[in-house]
């Protein structure tokens, strides 16, 4: 006999619905703050937070350092995958920490070169602006496309062409955009050059770039102005790989693993709080309230709770272990809540695998999921990681599992003693830009939240009311019993 047998059946997100509350003027979309805690911080430490509830996944096939950039720059976070060498991963930590939005470094050129040479580097690369530099890489001018034509001024030199330094606006060690786009509002140049003390070039800042800065109202930025960025360990090599991604910039790091209840979650917890006690990191993933409890006690600052239901995932049925999300959220709050009140310590919630689209994110933050983390949703945007397909009509990228064999091909199989995968590959159908389709799906979880009366997710947690529907509500609500042309519709679902 077993020791335990729930007769409740286990239950998706997919099987709740929200009931509306009282909604008003303070309640209105344009009120609500999508703002969230991802991990929780020791006293007298800055507070880590996240502009939208949303991360991706540490998988090869979602995060790398495109997704790392546009996620930060869209309020979210990516989590950078560990199956590839520690170097690798560090490297692009490295290139999401390095990325500045709007500064641009720069190709430059000589004053003695000729302008036919520049031309043809102009049409080769394809860029128009050259800051002039000396041989100490001191700024002398720049040379712009309406300064020189190709033809006429071929055996000019740069310097009988170029603006000269003293005739140009420049920033001195800026590092922010909106200080460049103050210089560049009272100049009448397209673009800002910025030196050093000494008046060595270090970036240029184009105006067209400025103004699409703009447009990410809710950059995740650390307080030197760079991206966010998280990175995936496991709970092989972490002695060697925490130390390179800290040292490359990374903010806070998950210990990527199926099963974390386990005394290989619990060794490496326990090294990265002792050693690197100054960098976050989430345990996970658990189903449990007991196995919350464990990564806490371990030192998880944020617990990623989920089992068998990603979209790629067989674990379910390759081991029989899981859960339905709904009711591992459900469990797991109870037990954060609780330690909440025990000890004051508030421990952030990641909703992980099988969150599809807008309506299910907003069911795992009403059941109290601070976030959540995608993968198939990130894998089919233009930032992930691989390239498009077409396949019959449609166009697709692959998606593949971090248990399939496409993804362990990595590492030898010292790392994997399982003889069985336990993720799948397949494709997803391309969905376009992250920020054609982001904003869309927040649009709808604050319209939710604003149908509830409530304007922040910890007032979601506290003031939601949820019912499980029968599997005939759910299809009575979706569209029934009209016909529908395709191309007559502007119902777009970010389901597919
Ligand atoms: P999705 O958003 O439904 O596609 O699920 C993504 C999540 O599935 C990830 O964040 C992981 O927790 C989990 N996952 C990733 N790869 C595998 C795998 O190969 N098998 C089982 N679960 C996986």
């Amino acid at each position: 006999m077993a020791k335990k047998i729930i007769n409740e059946p286990s239950r998706t997100l997919m099987e709740y619905r929200l009931l509306p509350g009282y909604t008003t003027d303070e309640t209105s979309i344009d009120k609500i703050s999508l703002e969230t805690t991802l991990a929780w911080t020791p006293e007298g430490e800055q507070e880590l937070k996240l502009n939208i509830p949303v991360v991706s996944a540490a998988m090869q096939s979602v995060s790398g350092v495109e997704m790392g950039i546009e996620l930060a720059r869209l309020g979210g976070l990516a989590f950078i995958f560990c199956s590839q060498t520690i170097e690798n991963e560090a490297a692009m930590i490295r290139d999401i920490k390095s990325y500045k939005a709007g500064f641009v470094d720069p190709f430059y050129v000589h004053p003695d070169m000729l302008i036919g040479d520049v031309f043809e580097i102009s049409k080769s690369k394809g860029f128009n602006t050259f800051p002039v530099v000396d041989v100490n890489h001191k700024l002398l001018g720049i040379l712009t496309k309406n300064d020189y034509s190709g033809t006429h001024h071929a055996h000019l030199k740069v310097s009988e062409r170029m603006i000269p330094r003293e005739q140009l606006v420049v920033g001195v060690n800026i590092s922010d955009i909106k200080e460049a786009n103050k210089l560049l509002r009272e100049s009448h140049q397209s673009v800002l050059p910025i030196v050093n003390e000494e008046d060595q070039l270090k970036n240029l800042v184009f105006r067209k770039d400025v103004r699409n800065h703009m447009n990410y109202p809710l950059e995740l930025l650390d307080d030197r102005k760079r991206l966010l960025t998280g990175a995936a360990v496991n709970t092989h090599d972490y002695r060697e790989r925490v130390p390179a991604l800290e040292e490359a910039g990374a903010d806070i790091l998950t210990v990527d693993s199926s099963d974390g209840f386990s005394i290989y979650q619990k060794q490496a917890l326990e090294w990265i709080s002792a050693n690197y006690s100054h960098l976050p990191v989430i345990g996970g993933n658990i189903i449990t309230g007991k196995g919350f409890r464990f990564l806490v006690d371990c030192g998880a600052r944020a617990v990623k709770v989920g089992m068998g239901g990603g979209s790629i995932c067989i674990t379910q049925e390759q081991k029989g272990t899981g859960r339905g999300l709904a009711s591992a959220i459900i469990d797991v709050v109870n037990e954060r809540n609780r330690y909440f009140e025990e000890t004051g310590k508030y421990i952030p919630v990641v909703a992980d695998g099988g969150i599809v689209d807008s309506k299910d994110v907003t069911i795992a933050l009403a059941l109290g999921a601070d976030y959540v983390m995608m993968g198939r949703y990130f894998a089919r945007m233009e930032e992930s990681p691989t390239e498009k397909i077409q396949l019959s009509n449609r166009i697709m990228k692959p998606y593949w599992g971090e248990g399939s064999a496409r993804a362990r091909e990595w590492k030898s199989a010292r790392y994997y003693q399982m003889k069985f995968v336990e993720g799948v590959e397949g494709f997803v159908q391309y969905a376009g830009k992250l920020r054609d389709n982001l904003p869309e799906t927040l649009s709808k979880i604050k319209a939710s939240m604003s149908s509830c009366g409530v304007t922040t997710i910890r007032e979601f947690h506290e003031q939601a009311e949820l019912e499980i529907v029968s599997a005939l509500s759910i299809r009575e609500g979706k569209v029934h019993d009209i016909y529908m042309p395709n191309d007559s519709s502007d119902y777009k679902s970010d389901k597919y």
